[in-house]
C-alpha cells in the first residue's frame, strides 16, 4: 500500500502545520475567496469562488454585455469560447487541442455522446454501467432505448462486457467511495470486445492527472463546478477522440453545432470536429466565470496536485484512526491512496445528522444517503490544518470530548 505521508505515530496538529508550511501549492489558496471561520471540505460538490472568476464575470458583464451589447457575439471572442475554454480543460485531462468543448450540463453531454456512440454500433444491443454509478448517468443510459442495460458491480465489469456491448459508461472516480478506476485497463477491456467507452470525469478533472489520449479513450464528459471551480451550474465539458469526429453525429442538431451557423440554411450540416456537439447559444456568463476560474491552474503541476491530494487523504484517515477510534465512524474509501480519488468518505449510521451538526459548527462536508459523509480534498485550497479542525469537531460531536 502506498502511504503519501509516512509517520510511525498518530498525526497531530503540529504535523499538520508542518505539512502546510512545506506545501508547494500553499500560496494558491490566496487565489480563492473563502469565508472566514469555515472549514470547507465540499469542493468535490461545489468548488470555491476564485478571485479570477469573479473578475472575469464582472468584465464580461460590464465590458462585454454592458458596453458591446450584441457586438459581443459578432466582434468579440464569445463564439470561440466553447472551444477555447474546452482546450484549456483538455490540457488538464490529457486531451490534445480540438477534442474538448464546453457546453450544456454533464447530463446533456452524456446523452449526446452516448446516443452518438450507439449509432456507431448498430448491431449491438447492450450498454453497460456499474449499478452504483452516479444516478444521472444511469438514468440517461436507461432512457436511451438500448435493448439491454447491464448494471454489474463496479468490480464486475469484465464479466459484463462481451460482443453484444455497444458502449461502456463509468465514472473514473466513484462519487460515493472515491474509488479510482483503471482508465487504461477498462478502456482496453471495452475495445477488446469491440465496444466504445465513455468516462465520467466529474470527480477527476482538476483532482488528479487524467490521460484521455494516452489511454485511447473514445468519449468523456465532466462537470466544471467541482474541482475546476467554475461556479454553480457552470457549463460542463465533453471530449470526443479526434479519430471518431467524422463518424459521430449529435442527436441534438442545434445551430451552434452547424457547420455554417450564420448561413441559416435549410438543412443541418454538422460542424467539423467536436464543435458538432454544441447545441444552442452559449451561456456566456457561465463560460466567463469558468474561464476566469481556470486561470488558477496556470503553471500548476498536476503531479503536485495529485501528491497533495493523496497526502491529504492519508492524513485525514490517520487522524480519524487516531482520534475517532471506537466512536462509530469508519472509513468507506480505499485506504490505499493510489486507489482513491480526491475525497474520503466516512460511514456512520447517523451520517445525515452528523453532517448537519458539523456544518452548524463551520465544517462543511456533504451527506450521501444512507450513511456516508464525504470530505472533499481540494489541493489548491485545502490545508492540512483544516483536516485537523474537521476531525476535532467530528470527535466532539461523536462524544469524544474536547
Ligand atoms: C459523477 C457525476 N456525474 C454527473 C453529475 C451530474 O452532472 P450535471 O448535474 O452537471 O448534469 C454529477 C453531479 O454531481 C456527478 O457527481
Amino acid at each position: 500500500m502506498v502511504r503519501a505521508v509516512a509517520l510511525r505515530r498518530p498525526v497531530d496538529f503540529d504535523d499538520c502545520a508542518a505539512l502546510d508550511a512545506r506545501d508547494p501549492l500553499a500560496t494558491l489558496r490566496d487565489g480563492f475567496c473563502l469565508p472566514e471561520g469555515v472549514t470547507y471540505l465540499d469542493g468535490n460538490s461545489l468548488g470555491a469562488l476564485t478571485h479570477s472568476a469573479r473578475r472575469r464575470l464582472l468584465d464580461v458583464a460590464d465590458g462585454g454585455w454592458g458596453r458591446r451589447l450584441i457586438g459581443g457575439w459578432s466582434e468579440g471572442d464569445w463564439l470561440e469560447a466553447p472551444a477555447r475554454v474546452g482546450d484549456r480543460i483538455g490540457a488538464l485531462v490529457g486531451a490534445a487541442p480540438g477534442q474538448v468543448v464546453v457546453s450544456d450540463s454533464t447530463t446533456l453531454n452524456l446523452f449526446k455522446l452516448a446516443s452518438a456512440a450507439l449509432v456507431l454500433r448498430p448491431q449491438r444491443g447492450a450498454v453497460v454501467i456499474p449499478r452504483d454509478d452516479f444516478p444521472t448517468d444511469r438514468y440517461v443510459l436507461a432512457g436511451l432505448g438500448a435493448r439491454e442495460l447491464r448494471t454489474p458491480e463496479r468490480g464486475g465489469l469484465a464479466g459484463a462486457i462481451d460482443g453484444e456491448v455497444a458502449l461502456v459508461v463509468l465514472s473514473h472516480v466513484d462519487y460515493r467511495t472515491a474509488e479510482l478506476a483503471d482508465m487504461a485497463a477498462v478502456t482496453q477491456l471495452a475495445h477488446d470486445a469491440g465496444a466504445l467507452v465513455l468516462w465520467d470525469l466529474c470527480h477527476s478533472a482538476g483532482a488528479l492527472p487524467v490521460a484521455l489520449d494516452a489511454c485511447d479513450v473514445d468519449l468523456a464528459v465532466g462537470c466544471t463546478y467541482k474541482f475546476l471551480n467554475g461556479g454553480p451550474g457552470a457549463p460542463a465539458f465533453l471530449y470526443a477522440a479526434r479519430r471518431l469526429h467524422d463518424r459521430l453525429r449529435s442527436p441534438i442538431q442545434g445551430w451552434f453545432g452547424h457547420g455554417d451557423q450564420f448561413g441559416f440554411g435549410d438543412r443541418y450540416e454538422p460542424a467539423p470536429g467536436v464543435a458538432r456537439f454544441l447545441t444552442g447559444t452559449t451561456g456566456m456568463l457561465g463560460v466567463a466565470a469558468l474561464e476566469g476560474a481556470l486561470d488558477v491552474w496556470d503553471g500548476v503541476d498536476l503531479a503536485a496536485v495529485r501528491a497533495k491530494s493523496m497526502a491529504l487523504g492519508d492524513v485525514l484517515i490517520d487522524l480519524l484512526d487516531g482520534r475517532c477510534a471506537g466512536l462509530g465512524v469508519t472509513v468507506a474509501s480505499p485506504r490505499d491512496a493510489a486507489r482513491r480519488g480526491s475525497h474520503v468518505a466516512l460511514r456512520h449510521p447517523r451520517a445525515g445528522v452528523l453532517a448537519d451538526r458539523l456544518a452548524a459548527r463551520g465544517v462543511v462536508t456533504d451527506f450521501r444517503p444512507p450513511d456516508l459523509i464525504r470530505c472533499g480534498l481540494t489541493p489548491l485550497y485545502t490545508r492540512f490544518v483544516d483536516l485537523w479542525r474537521a476531525v476535532e469537531v467530528l470527535r466532539e460531536e461523536l462524544g469524544g470530548g474536547r
